[in-house]
Formats: structure tokens, C-alpha cells, sequence
């Protein structure tokens, strides 16, 4: 399968990539920014340099996506799974009084508007798969029951991020790509630092069982964890 990981030159992204690759997969893998931690991700496109391509992309920029969507076109003209992991967490624990709005929306950026913007541009590729998925990832953080407040700006766009996917997959239903926002767990990333319970290479395995269809997803909704149990909205 040849599958399309933003963000990843860390954590869950650069297991994904890592894990893919062991499976005998073609991985596309997205960085916002070639020149700046990318020495891991650069050692395994040496070792399988046909099998990994690093690929600019900031999903903030319009311009970023669509110019790498382009280029990927050329290349390979097909893709069958795109898996939007970037994303960032700021802002926690402040007040709405504390808040900046300019990190509140340079979040959503990122984490909402990146994907969209990713699914926009690549989904021709992704039309022309065999047996496509996309995989948003998301956050127990976006439950609306389980709201434990203090995280506007995150929690915020891991709500939106689940809506979105629930709209696509509801578009997309037809076409026969299925849409998942997947929890990944609390994982061991500079995201959720070293005293998280879950390898993200574990969560990684889960999430490619998902794209190959080893898992059968019995779930109402879109939002599930990396194992394919359902989530509370
Ligand atoms: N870690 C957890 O416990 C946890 C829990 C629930 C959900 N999640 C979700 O899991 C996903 C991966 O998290 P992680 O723990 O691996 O985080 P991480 O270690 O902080 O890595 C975040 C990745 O996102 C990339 N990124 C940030 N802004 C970007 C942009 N504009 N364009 C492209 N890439 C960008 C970063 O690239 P740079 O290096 O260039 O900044 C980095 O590769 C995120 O969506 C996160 O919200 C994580």
C-alpha cells in the first residue's frame, strides 16, 4: 500500500512510518520542515530508500499541501491511505482570562483546518487506491461527555477534528473509504512525555491493522481508539 503520515519526523508519525515500512508498505512522509528534526526519519529513507520518500509538508499552508499533493500525483498517482497524525498541543491549563487567541487558532490550523486541508488536496490520489482508508488522529480530549475543562484549544479541535470526520465518511460512504478518528492512547512522544503508558509504536501497529482491514470496526461513529473500540462522544 503506499500511505501518506504527516508529521512524521516524531513520535507517533515516525513509528507509523517505521512500522509501515517492516509491513513492506510505500510511505509518503509528510514534514513540516525538512531542515529541522528529521535525522531519524532521514535514517530510515536511507535504509529503504524505496520504500520512504520525505516529503515537505506543513498542513498550516494551503500553498505546502498543494504543492506536495502535485508533486505526489506525478509520481505515484495513487495512494490508499492518508493517516493525519501532526498536530499540537498549547495552551493547556489556562483560563478563557489567559487564553491567546492567536494560539488558540494557529492550533485549529493545525489540527483541524491540516487535515481538511490534507484530505482536500490529496483525495484524487486516494480515489484511485485499492481498498482506501483515511485516519484522523484524534483525542480522548475531543469527548464532549468526558469534558474536563482547562484545555480550550485542544480539546476544542479534537472535537471539531471528530465532526469532520464524521461528515467526510458520511460523503465519502459511497466511494467506499472509510473514515476513522482514532484515539491513539497516552503515548511516549514529546507530546505526552516519558511517563505515558503506550509505546507509540504500539498504537501504530493498531492503526495499520486498521488500514489493512485486519480489524472490523463495528462503531457507530467515527471516533474509536487504535484497537477499533469505540469511543464516547
Ligand atoms: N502523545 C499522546 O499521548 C497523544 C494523546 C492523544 C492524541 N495525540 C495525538 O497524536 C498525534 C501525534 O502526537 P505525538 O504525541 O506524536 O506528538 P509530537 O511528538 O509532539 O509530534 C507532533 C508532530 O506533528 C508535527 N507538526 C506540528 N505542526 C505541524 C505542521 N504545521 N505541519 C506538519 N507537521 C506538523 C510535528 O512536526 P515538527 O517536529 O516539525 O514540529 C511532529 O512531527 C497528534 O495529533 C496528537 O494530538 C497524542
Amino acid at each position: 500500500m503506499k500511505i501518506l503520515v504527516t508529521g512524521a519526523n516524531r513520535g507517533l508519525g515516525l513509528a507509523l512510518a517505521a512500522n509501515a515500512v517492516q509491513r513492506g508498505h510505500v510511505v509518503l512522509a509528510g514534514v513540516r520542515n525538512p531542515a529541522q528534526n528529521t535525522e531519524k526519519l532521514t535514517m530510515l529513507c536511507e535504509r529503504y530508500p524505496q520504500q520512504v520518500a520525505l516529503v515537505p509538508l506543513d498542513v498550516a499552508s494551503d500553498e505546502s499541501v498543494r504543492f506536495t499533493a502535485e508533486k505526489a500525483d506525478d509520481r505515484y498517482q495513487v495512494l490508499d491511505a492518508i493517516v493525519n497524525n501532526a498536530g499540537v498541543l498549547s495552551e493547556r491549563y489556562h483560563t478563557i482570562e489567559e487564553l491567546s487567541m492567536e494560539e488558540t487558532v494557529r492550533t485549529f490550523q493545525i489540527n483541524v483546518f491540516g487535515p481538511m486541508r490534507v484530505v482536500k488536496y490529496f483525495l484524487p490520489l486516494l480515489r484511485q487506491g485499492t481498498r482506501a482508508s483515511i485516519v484522523n488522529i484524534s483525542s480522548e480530549a475531543g469527548s464532549i461527555t468526558n469534558a474536563i475543562g482547562g484545555n480550550y484549544a485542544y480539546s476544542m479541535s479534537k472535537t471539531a477534528l471528530n465532526m469532520f470526520s464524521e461528515q467526510l465518511s458520511v460523503a465519502l460512504r459511497e466511494a467506499g473509504i472509510p473514515v476513522y478518528a482514532v484515539h491513539p492512547g497516552w503515548m511516549q512522544t514529546d507530546m505526552g512525555g516519558q511517563d505515558a503508558a503506550i509505546d507509540p509504536y504500539v498504537t501504530a501497529n493498531g492503526i495499520l491493522d486498521l488500514i489493512e482491514g485486519k480489524k472490523v470496526v463495528t462503531s457507530r461513529f467515527v471516533f474509536i481508539d487504535y484497537r477499533g473500540t469505540p469511543m464516547v462522544i
